[in-house]
């Protein structure tokens, strides 16, 4: 219910560089499971998934979120769309080194009213119910990791995209996460940027090679099947 139509993306450098990081994507996106997005570095992977979660606008194309355009270069129409729709993962975890794990976790919900007892639940979800009180530098990577992934769950979010989610992390690690986020893609749709082709086999179930992008994996469907409206995610209607 996620698609990108004819998505362009130049980038100007300081140096007056022009790079074309994208080419005229177009992909289409079911309503729930866990989409791979493979690639050597420099391809583009981080650039799409800005894109797709309205971190940055694309220089021409169009993002439908459930049939309708997101206008990404309007600011607030890109905010809105981000606070309602997506939670982000990263490869370096982007928590606050201040703040307990309770307090990073319910971060994630500010804008939606997150409340205590919904990120006590997303941290059970993640099995670390017993860490609320730890400071992340009590943690290690795949915890850490672990706390990132219920502060993009506490609000609900219809979309998760995680950059290189295991960037960081020994394989044994990375195979918990990957096994949590294809946990997690039962009831929403994750995109997971890597450019770890073989846990991309393991954990996605077909591969889809596209024009200008890496090919694109999934456990779901097909990424390209038609979409019914019933697909329509409920928040939108
Ligand atoms: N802010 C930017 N300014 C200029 N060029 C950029 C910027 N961000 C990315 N690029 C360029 O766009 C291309 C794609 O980058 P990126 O999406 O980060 O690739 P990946 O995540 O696959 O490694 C690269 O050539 C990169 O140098
Ligand atoms: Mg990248």
């Amino acid at each position: 219910m996620l698609q990108l139509l004819h998505i362009r993306k130049t980038y100007i450098s300081k140096s007056k560089n022009k790079v074309d990081a994208l080419h005229g994507v177009s992909l289409s996106f079911p309503k729930r499971g866990l989409v791979f997005i493979v690639g050597k570095s420099g391809c583009g992977k981080t650039t799409l998934l800005n894109i797709l979660g309205g971190l940055d606008a694309p220089t021409e194309g169009e993002v439908l979120f459930c049939g309708r355009q997101v206008d990404l270069r309007d600011a607030r129409a890109a905010d809105e769309y981000r606070a309602r729709h997506i939670g982000f993962v990263f490869q370096d975890y982007n928590l606050l080194e201040r703040d307990n794990v309770l307090a990073n976790v319910r971060l994630g919900a500010l804008l939606g009213g997150g409340t205590q007892e919904r990120a006590a639940k997303a941290l059970r979800r993640v099995g670390l119910e017993e860490y609320a009180s730890h400071l992340p530098s009590e943690l290690s990577g795949g915890q850490k990791q672990r706390v990132a992934v219920a502060r993009a769950l506490v609000k609900d979010a219809d979309v998760l995209l995680a950059d290189e989610p295991t960037g960081n992390l020994d394989s044994r690690t990375s195979e918990e996460i990957f096994a949590l986020l294809q946990e997690v893609a039962r009831e929403r749709l994750v995109i997971v940027v890597t450019h770890d082709e073989e846990s991309a086999k393991v954990y996605g179930e077909r591969s889809e090679p596209h024009s200008s992008m890496p090919s694109t994996r999934h456990g779901a469907k097909s990424i390209f099947s038609a979409e019914s409206k019933d697909d329509c995610y409920a928040k939108m209607s």
